[in-house]
């Protein structure tokens, strides 16, 4: 089975495409290394194609000449204060970068999966769980972007007929993570050293989910037949504040830490929750998360070094 990740030498892809490996697919990554590295990942030079989605020459290029079987889209750009700096270079990659990887993927004939990884972000604001079967509407540039890439998919499927899998992820955390989000910029200070930490706002909840748990969540899907087109949320389905995320660093550094809320880091406009209903994925899929907040925290300390 030829599976080509899009995006593979990213956070979520160093967790992805080792797990494909080790299930016996043969993995070729596509990534123009903007934000990934080639140090996550172990692949032979013949199967790493630097490219940028963007180019739909070099898109063409590559995908004619894997021929992939699968694809895993995960190629974006995705760090929401990022996209809104630069919502032209965020709707540009995400939307016709998305084009790009479809219309090259029409044009296989040996295509038997698409995966796209969506997000969160295409949901508005809810105090409870959110399913898949709740209303959408972006509110920012990110979301907006995904969620039209989830509109060409759903015209993929239909045009092909080639089985597609739109995956909403939540936040994630592990190792290798290229953007500052909450985790990495709580190690970021705590790695100097610092045990009074800055922060933003403090009350947000966010459903925080480790990549190994991410990685073989896409295994699965990727091995569902018959899918046509579908729709699976991938979040842990717990949240926690980032005070909760704070005492777990506490409770595997034996240390306490002070939080100091820094008026700069604090958005005005904040989701007080954000939490994944994740039964479909595990009633359809048979997935069932096995990292804890606490394991995976002692993991990214345990690899401080
Ligand atoms: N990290 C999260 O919490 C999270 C949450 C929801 C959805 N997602 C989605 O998951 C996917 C992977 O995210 P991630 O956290 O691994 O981010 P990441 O930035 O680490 O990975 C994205 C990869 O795509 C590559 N890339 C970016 N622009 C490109 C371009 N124009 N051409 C080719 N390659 C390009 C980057 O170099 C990087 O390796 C993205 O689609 C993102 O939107 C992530």
């Amino acid at each position: 089975m030829k599976t080509l990740v899009t995006g593979g030498a990213g956070f979520i892809g160093s967790a992805v495409v080792p797990t494909l490996q080790k299930e016996g697919h043969d993995v070729y990554v596509y990534d123009n290394l903007s934000f990934g590295s080639r140090d996550f990942i172990d692949i032979n030079d013949d199967h790493f194609y630097l490219g940028d989605i963007r180019d739909k020459a070099a898109v063409d290029k590559a995908i004619g000449e894997i021929k992939p079987d699968m694809i895993v889209h995960l190629a974006a750009i995705h760090f929401i204060p990022y996209c809104n700096e630069h919502p032209f270079e965020a709707a540009d990659t995400n939307i016709r970068g998305t084009m790009n990887i479809l219309s090259a993927a029409e044009k296989l004939p040996e295509l038997k999966k698409f995966f796209f990884a969506s997000t969160a972000a295409v949901y508005p604001i809810y105090d409870d769980a959110v399913s898949e079967e709740h209303e959408v509407h972006p509110l920012d540039i990110y979301g907006l972007s995904k969620l039209t890439g989830e509109h060409l998919c759903k015209r993929f499927n239909l045009e092909t007929g080639i089985d597609t899998i739109v995956c909403r992820f939540f936040n994630a955390f592990g190792p290798n993570e290229t953007n500052p989000h909450l985790i990495p910029e709580i190690e970021k200070q705590l790695r100097e050293g610092k045990r009074t930490i800055n922060l933003g706002n403090l009350t947000p909840k966010r459903d925080f989910i480790h990549t190994h748990d991410m990685a073989n969540a896409v295994r699965l899907l990727l091995n569902l037949k018959d899918v046509g087109y579908d729709t699976f949320n991938l979040g842990r389905g717990i949240e926690y504040s980032v005070v909760e995320i704070v005492e777990a660093f506490e409770r595997q550094l034996n240390e306490k830490i002070k939080i100091e809320v820094d008026p700069a880091r604090v958005r005005k406009v904040e989701r007080q929750h954000l939490l994944a209903d994740v039964s479909k994925l595990k009633k359809v899929a048979g997935w069932e998360p096995v990292w804890g907040i606490d394991e995976g925290i002692k993991n990214l300390i345990d690899n401080w070094g």
